[in-house]
């Protein structure tokens, strides 16, 4: 599966093999993140991805999103679940590197041998509560 971190994307052998042709959006709201995304954005041989410099809180999300990846601090993750619960279609794939969503239990935690990003929490979108 394809990672995007707020422009860092990593294509995997896996992905070539199987092809993967989805879009992928990516964004960033500070400045500086934003243009090391669009140097890196030069040098990726990604073609299937679109950066933005935007609050993602404002974005309204696709109806068509199958996963979501992030890497946000946990403060900012709190304000971002309530907008993946109403947005996204429950059963959703959603990934954060390093960081734990408050009040998500993960579906799977993986130890990464990484000191930037030591683990990965793996969480499905919940059903919504009516
Ligand atoms: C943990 S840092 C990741 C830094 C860097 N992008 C990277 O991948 O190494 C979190 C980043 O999320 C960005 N950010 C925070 N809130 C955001 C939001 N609502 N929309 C888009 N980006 C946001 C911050 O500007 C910051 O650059």
């Amino acid at each position: 599966m394809p990672t995007i971190d707020n422009g860092h994307y990593r294509q995997t052998n896996a992905d070539k093999q199987s092809g993967f042709t989805g879009r992928l959006r990516a964004y960033e709201l500070s400045p500086i993140p934003w243009f090391v995304m669009q140097i890196r954005r030069v040098f990726s041989t990604c073609t299937n991805l679109r950066l933005f410099r935007a609050n993602f809180l404002k974005v309204p999300i696709r109806g068509e999103t199958k996963a979501v990846i992030c890497y946000l601090h946990s403060e900012v993750l709190e304000r971002v679940r309530p907008k993946l619960e109403r947005e996204l279609a429950p059963g959703t794939l959603f990934v954060s590197n390093v960081f734990e969503v408050p009040g998500w239990i993960p579906e799977a935690v993986h130890k990464i041998d990484c000191s930037f990003c030591p683990q990965v929490y793996v969480y499905r979108v919940p059903a919504k509560v009516v």
